[in-house]
């Protein structure tokens, strides 16, 4: 077809010299000239493919023309609404009178209401009795005309006032058109020969490359939009929480360990060996290997002794200890884990161990003050201040629904500093949401084994209109503190969010899976803006 049509492009110019109006063209296959709106689209595409061959020239020529509506499409097929009617009728004198009921049932409710009033003005039918009958032998359908007219011209004979009022009934719409006139050009011919796209070896060799007609580089193509990488939306949301840490002094805590011990994902923390967060149902155990190394033994007898019978000012929990509970290996529950390890290593020169300076450990880029003064410079027990954070994945044995996945990311801050208090804690807090763009939060008491006073913080949620849970807080209790060699004066206090909740809130996702999973869509990650708290 494009070929064909290039070809008679070529066979007219080479007969007139000129093609004054592409409306005038016969298009191969078809009887009449090309007026419509998608024959001179076609056209175009000829025309671009013989110009950029220096065939022919050509400008182009704007014009209003009209279109069908569905409607009006609709009336082409099958009449007008009157006409409709009047069909559906016996003519007056040579057969029964159709009822208005019989009427509606015969071409619809809608056929019948508007082409009723038309049929009746146009003369076409008459009431006899309770019913109606064609009053007109014949008819001629002008609606039905003009539109036909419409469709095949794009515009009508008998002028702007019919047009009008078929705008006006809205069976028409205008639309704006193309044409084009055309003329040779300095490489015309009326053979089309396929241009070479090449240059080959073989037409290299025969000589041939002389004599070849090359297809012309189009500078203007536009390339295949190229496909960058993009950032998943909770990576993009991670990446700006994590700049709020930095901002006010954290430095991130090693994460990379997803498998734990219970020793370090509970027994550390001073969770109960009997607490119902370490069942089946709310944690992943490990099958191969089942068991962990043995922690570093004073430590461990530390906190198995603190665990069931006390110390350290408390009375424990009075519960057998029982050692396998402790060497299960699990998929941590929570990111405290990691902190309960970076905690005991901050607490090693306390115990009088020598600091280790491994690798992507706190003490790189660890803030050496809180930003107070606290307890007393003289003495110099070991201990330095500090303020961490992590963002890293965790994993509870969950019933999965729209919002709970069996796997998470937890945001998490630890603040380490002398005679450290619940203000300083809800101070914190209060800067870190407020950075997030959480300008309203409320604290209410709860409960966790390793902190004493928890508590649960709320933020208002504007579009919800109400308070949501947004976190949890507290101060690490001495009985996980002190073991780890922390002086008694050393407070550390901790908080922990979701890195998904405020990545659904952000974006306005309602169902975990359009975030996270197979039902991902990577166009959707391609397009999700970055966010700025
Ligand atoms: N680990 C807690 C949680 O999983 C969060 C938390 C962190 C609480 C630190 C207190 C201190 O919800």
């Amino acid at each position: 077809m494009a070929e064909a049509l290039q070809q008679v492009i070529l066979d007219t110019l080479d007969a007139e010299s000129t093609i004054k109006d592409t409306r005038a063209l016969v298009l191969p296959g078809e009887k009449g000239p090309a007026i419509s709106n998608d024959a001179q689209i076609a056209i175009l595409g000829a025309l671009n493919s013989l110009s950029s061959r220096d065939m022919i020239s050509y400008a182009t020529h704007e014009v209003i023309s009209h279109v069908p509506t569905p409607e009006g499409s609709q009336i082409v097929e099958q009449g007008s609404n009157e006409a409709r009617v009047w069909a559906a009728l016996s003519l007056k004198g040579q057969g029964e009178p159709i009822t208005p009921n019989q009427l509606k049932k015969a071409v619809g409710d809608e056929v019948a209401k508007v082409g009723q009033g038309r049929a009746f003005k146009n003369g076409w039918i008459a009431k006899e009795g309770d019913g109606l009958v064609k009053s007109a032998p014949e008819i001629k359908d002008i609606t039905r005309d003009d539109l036909l007219e419409i469709k095949s011209t794009g515009t009508l004979k008998s002028g702007e006032k019919a047009l009008a009022d078929l705008r006006k009934r809205k069976l028409i719409v205008q639309k704006k058109g193309q044409w084009f006139s055309v003329t040779k050009g300095p490489s015309f011919s009326t053979s089309i020969a396929k241009p070479e796209t090449d240059l080959t070896v073989e037409m290299l060799a025969s000589g041939s490359w002389k004599t070849s007609a090359f297809k012309k580089y189009n500078f203007e193509a536009e390339g295949i939009p190229t496909n960058g990488g993009a950032l998943h939306p909770l990576l993009k949301v991670r990446e700006e929480i994590r700049n709020i840490f930095l901002e006010m002094g954290f430095a991130e805590m090693p994460t990379q360990s997803f498998v734990e011990s219970g020793f370090w994902c509970f027994d550390a923390l001073f969770v109960p060996q009997q607490h119902p967060a370490r069942d089946l149902q709310d944690t992943f155990y490990l099958s191969d290997p089942v068991i962990s190394l043995p922690p570093k033994k004073d430590y461990y007898d530390l906190v198995s002794k603190v665990h069931e019978h006390g110390g350290f000012g408390s009375t424990g929990y009075r519960a057998p200890w029982v050692e396998e509970e402790s060497r299960k290996l699990l998929l941590r529950t929570h990111t405290t884990a990691s902190s309960a390890h970076m905690l005991y290593k901050l607490a090693a020169a306390c115990r009088g161990e020598k600091i280790s300076s491994d690798k992507g450990e706190y003490t790189h880029g660890a803030s050496s003050t809180t930003g107070s003064d606290r307890g007393d410079p003289a003495k110099d027990d070991g201990f330095r201040p500090a303020k961490l954070f992590s963002i890293d994945r965790v994993f509870r044995n969950e019933t999965m629904d729209a919002t709970h996945l069996a796997e998470f990311h937890q945001v998490e801050g630890v603040v380490a500093d002398r005679n450290l208090t619940l203000a300083d804690l809800i101070g914190f807090m209060r800067v870190f949401f407020d950075k997030m763009g959480i300008e309203q939060v409320r604290f209410k008491p709860a409960y966790n084994p390793y902190t004493e006073p928890s508590l649960e913080i709320f933020a208002f949620h504007p579009m919800l209109n109400r308070w949501v849970e947004v976190g949890n807080s507290g101060m690490f209790r001495p009985e996980m503190l002190e073991p780890m060699g922390f002086p008694k004066d050393v407070r550390v206090h901790g908080w922990g969010l979701s890195l998904e909740r405020p990545t659904m809130i952000r974006y306005g996702i309602n169902n975990i899976r359009t975030l996270v999973g197979h039902k991902v869509s990577i166009e959707g990650i391609e397009n999700s803006p970055a966010v700025r708290f």
